[in-house]
C-alpha cells in the first residue's frame, strides 16, 4: 500500500465524518466498563435497534456489576429474552462474579486480564479497554474488518489470521494517538451506516477517495459513478447476496432457544419433566425423540443455561 495523501488523510476524514454522523447510542454516553461489557456482549450477534431497549431494561434490573454477580442466573436469562444466544448471558454473569471474587469488584483494565474472563475474546477485551478505559488499542469486528479491508486492501477476500494481523497493524499505524475511542467507534459506525456489506453507499463515504475497493470497482465498471446513490448496485446485483444456507427454524440453536423460552415462562424455581417438555418444544414429539431431547438438555446443562436433576430441568438459581 502506498503512503499516498489519501491514506494519510484517512483518519481525519473518518473522524470528521463520525463527529457529524454518529448515532446517539446509550453506550456511547458512558465509560462505565460494566455497561460497556453489557452492551458489547449484547451487540455481538444482535442488531443495534434490538439491543437498545434490552440494554436499558437489563441495566435497570442489574445496575451494577455487583448486582449482576448477586442475581439469580434464572433472572439474568429472563432479562436476556429476545436477544438469543443465552450462553452470552451466563458468561456475562460469570465474568461479573469473577471480577467481584477475584478482582475485588474492580474491573480489570488490561486486554490480557480482560481476556481471562469467561466468553471474552480479543474483540470484546479490546472494546472494553478502548470504550471504557479509552486505551489506544485496535481490534476487529465484522464492520471494522470490512471497512479497513476495502479502504486499504481492496474488495473483500476471505478472513484469514494473517490478513487480520495485517489489518490490525494498519489500524494501529493509522489510529491518531489519544483517539482510540473515536477511531474504533467511527470504523464501526461507517461499516454499519455507509460501508455496508451488501449495498454500500460509496457516494456518501468520506473514505471514497483513495479507497482501494472503490477504485477497483470503478475501474472494472465505468458505469459506476461516485455521485449516483445506487453507485454500487450493479456490481452488487451481479453477486449472490449473502444468505445463510442453514435455515434457523428447526436448527439446533433454535431448539435450544425453544427449551429456554419454555422454562422462562414457568414461575421461578419450577422444574419441568423432560416428558412434559418434549411436546412443548417439538411438534409430534414421540418416544423416538427422547434421546435427542436428553442430549439437548445435557448440553444446555453443561453450558450452565439450565439445571438438570434426574428427569427434570429448570433455569439455574
Ligand atoms: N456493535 C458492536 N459494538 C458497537 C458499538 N459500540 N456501537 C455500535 N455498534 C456496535
Amino acid at each position: 500500500m502506498s503512503g499516498s495523501i489519501d491514506v494519510a488523510s484517512l483518519p481525519d476524514r473518518l473522524l470528521a465524518w463520525f463527529s457529524t454522523h454518529a448515532r446517539d447510542l446509550p453506550w456511547r454516553r458512558t465509560r462505565d466498563p460494566y455497561r460497556i461489557l453489557v452492551s458489547e456482549t449484547m451487540l455481538q450477534q444482535t442488531q443495534v435497534d434490538r439491543v437498545v431497549p434490552k440494554y436499558l431494561a437489563f441495566l435497570d434490573a442489574f445496575p451494577t456489576l455487583v448486582d449482576l454477580a448477586a442475581a439469580a442466573t434464572a433472572d439474568v436469562i429472563r432479562y436476556w429474552a429476545g436477544l438469543g444466544y443465552n450462553r452470552r448471558a451466563v458468561n456475562l454473569q460469570r465474568s461479573a462474579r469473577m471480577i467481584v471474587e477475584q478482582y475485588g469488584a474492580v474491573f480489570p483494565h488490561e486486554v490480557t486480564e480482560l481476556r481471562k474472563l469467561p466468553g471474552i475474546g480479543p474483540y470484546t477485551a479490546g472494546a472494553v479497554a478502548c470504550f471504557a478505559f479509552e486505551q489506544d488499542v485496535v481490534f476487529l469486528d465484522t464492520n471494522i474488518r470490512r471497512v479497513l479491508q476495502r479502504a486499504l486492501v481492496g474488495p473483500e477476500q476471505g478472513i484469514t489470521p494473517s490478513a487480520d494481523r495485517a489489518l490490525l497493524e494498519q489500524s494501529a499505524a493509522l489510529l491518531p494517538p489519544g483517539q482510540g475511542w473515536a477511531w474504533n467507534q467511527a470504523l464501526m459506525e461507517l461499516g454499519a451506516l455507509v460501508c455496508r456489506a451488501a449495498n454500500p453507499s460509496c457516494w456518501r463515504c468520506p473514505l471514497r477517495n483513495g479507497c482501494q475497493a472503490y477504485a477497483i470497482r470503478v475501474a472494472a465498471d465505468q458505469a459506476l459513478v461516485p455521485t449516483e446513490p445506487a453507485g454500487w448496485k450493479r456490481a452488487a446485483e451481479r453477486r449472490t447476496p449473502y444468505r445463510s444456507t442453514e435455515p434457523f427454524v428447526g436448527s439446533r440453536r433454535w431448539y435450544r432457544g425453544r427449551l429456554i423460552t419454555e422454562l422462562r415462562t414457568l414461575p421461578p424455581v419450577t422444574a419441568l419433566s423432560l416428558e412434559e417438555l418434549g411436546p412443548r418444544i417439538r411438534a409430534g414429539f414421540s418416544a423416538a425423540d427422547r434421546p435427542w431431547l436428553d442430549e439437548l438438555a445435557t448440553a444446555l446443562a453443561r453450558d450452565g443455561l439450565i439445571v438438570r436433576e434426574g428427569e427434570t430441568v429448570r433455569l439455574p438459581d
